[in-house]
């Protein structure tokens, strides 16, 4: 196909895009979800665009992505994936990798060694620390920045203690310059989920760059999409290698699809007990999975990175304006309204709202009222993950009381403040639930 066909194809794109109808907002009759994705006409150009080149597997889109994503995440290395899930799981699986060794700083953690986080929060951050035979260790939260209680977070540490794995809560960071200080003083990797927290700086730094590794979601709820999707970010070249190899099968090989020989030694080789010569391609250093993706989902992933600040700032437009209604509204009488942790300039996922004690209101009931009303709801993901099904038989430690996880699992609940969420979606959310507590 000729550059030019290409081009009308592309043009043709941008005139359906422009020709959809905006969707008109009526209050009380159009539903306002949580949150949802922001697609324009360069997202479709971008995806139809790696269409046409019909290489469908990761490609130049993937590419660009993530070195583009390096770049804008702050970190060396930026991999894509599947999802934040799976982000999750290599992130954590790459700590448990045969190939640490001299190079790193910190020793394999090993099956039934301990790993400190939080129950308040999604389950994939914590299944891959159970997938791989250790033990998670749940400290409490603070129940104004639901992020985790870093007091008890020093506490819970035993001689069997290995690594930190953390999500920055709805897009506000963890108290940063404390759980950094402890993972060095006493020799821990840390893992940073900042699958809801893309964007959000502590001290100036972006979040993600602390740890040893750090992993985002692409899912359409996320701060960008690419449908499906995830990445994994690290400075470390070594545990870059080990992310790759787990992602593409476990293979000890670093060449990308469609290329051979990069190494200059592919049948110079002698690993394992095969023999010398053995195909360098068909060699496997860890038992891995296959977790890429392909390159029409790196295509809108990649046009949608560009928009990133736009959706931050509005993100945090959204919160903020949120947050002064509430405040002048009397709303703070009957609900912990979510603040900030020192230091920290969030990229908001969410606005958590929690029934203090003594008010007369009821989460069920307040939650079914805004939802009549059409007003998405979510609850803190899990709640309180030990209390799940899930972990019923699951070999885990709670490190004190969960008292404010519980309080979160019982009387909290979030409303969005994604970028769809306009001037007239925000006056009608916050007249709503003015109003309840009005009458409450
Ligand atoms: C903190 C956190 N980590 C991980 C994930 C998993 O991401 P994904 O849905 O892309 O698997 C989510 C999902 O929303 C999340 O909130």
């Amino acid at each position: 196909m000729s550059e030019i066909q290409r081009q009308l194809i592309l043009d043709q794109c941008r005139q359906f895009h422009a020709a959809k109808p905006a969707a008109a907002f009526v209050p009380g009759e159009t539903y306002i979800p949580v949150t949802g994705k922001v697609l324009d006409a360069d997202d479709l150009v971008h995806l139809v665009d790696a269409s046409l080149d019909m290489w469908l597997t990761m490609g130049r889109f993937g590419d660009r992505f993530e070195s583009r994503l390096a770049e804008v995440f702050g970190t060396r290395h930026a991999r894509l994936t599947v999802s934040g899930s799976a982000a999750n799981l290599l992130a954590f699986a790459s700590l448990t990798s045969p190939l640490i060794g001299d190079k790193f700083d910190k020793p394999r953690v090993r099956p039934g060694d301990e790993v400190l986080t939080v129950a308040a929060g999604f389950p994939t951050t914590v299944a891959p620390i159970v997938q791989h035979g250790c033990v998670p260790v749940f400290v409490d939260v603070d129940p104004e920045t639901h992020n985790v209680n870093v007091a008890r977070l020093a506490e819970a540490v035993t001689p069997r203690t290995r690594a930190v794995m953390i999500a920055h809560s709805l897009g506000n960071p963890f108290d940063l310059d404390a759980v950094t200080a402890l993972c060095r003083e006493r020799g821990l990797w840390l893992i940073e989920d900042c699958c809801d927290a893309f964007g959000a700086t502590y001290k100036g730094k972006g979040i993600g760059t602390f740890g040893d590794a750090a992993t985002l979601s692409f899912y359409p709820a996320h701060h960008i999409t690419m449908g499906e999707g995830g990445a994994v970010m690290t400075d470390h070249g070594g545990l870059k290698r080990i992310i790759e190899s787990l992602r593409d099968w476990g293979r000890d090989c670093w060449c990308p699809p469609g290329k051979d020989n990069t190494c200059n030694r592919r049948f110079d080789w002698q690993l394992g007990d095969l023999p010398l010569g053995y195909d360098h391609k068909y060699i496997y250093s860890h038992l891995g999975y296959n977790l890429k993706v392909s390159d029409m989902q790196a295509a809108v992933g990649l046009s949608q990175l560009e928009k990133l600040p736009g959706f931050i700032a509005k993100r945090r437009e959204n919160f903020r304006l949120l947050t002064e209604a509430f405040r002048a509204g009397g709303l703070e009488e009957h609900f912990i309204l979510p603040k900030a942790t020192p230091g920290a300039d969030p990229s908001w996922f969410g606005y958590l709202l929690t029934i203090r004690d003594g008010s007369p209101l009821k989460r069920r009931e307040v939650v079914k009222h805004l939802e009549d009303r059409k007003i998405g709801t979510r609850l803190l993901f899990a709640g309180n993950l030990a209390r799940q099904p899930a972990f019923k038989g699951v070999d885990f430690r709670v490190h004190g009381e969960l008292t404010h996880t519980d309080k979160i699992m019982n009387d909290a609940f979030w409303i969005g403040v994604w970028p769809g969420i306009d001037q007239a979606r925000r006056d009608y959310m916050i007249a709503v639930l003015l109003d309840l507590v009005r009458r409450a």
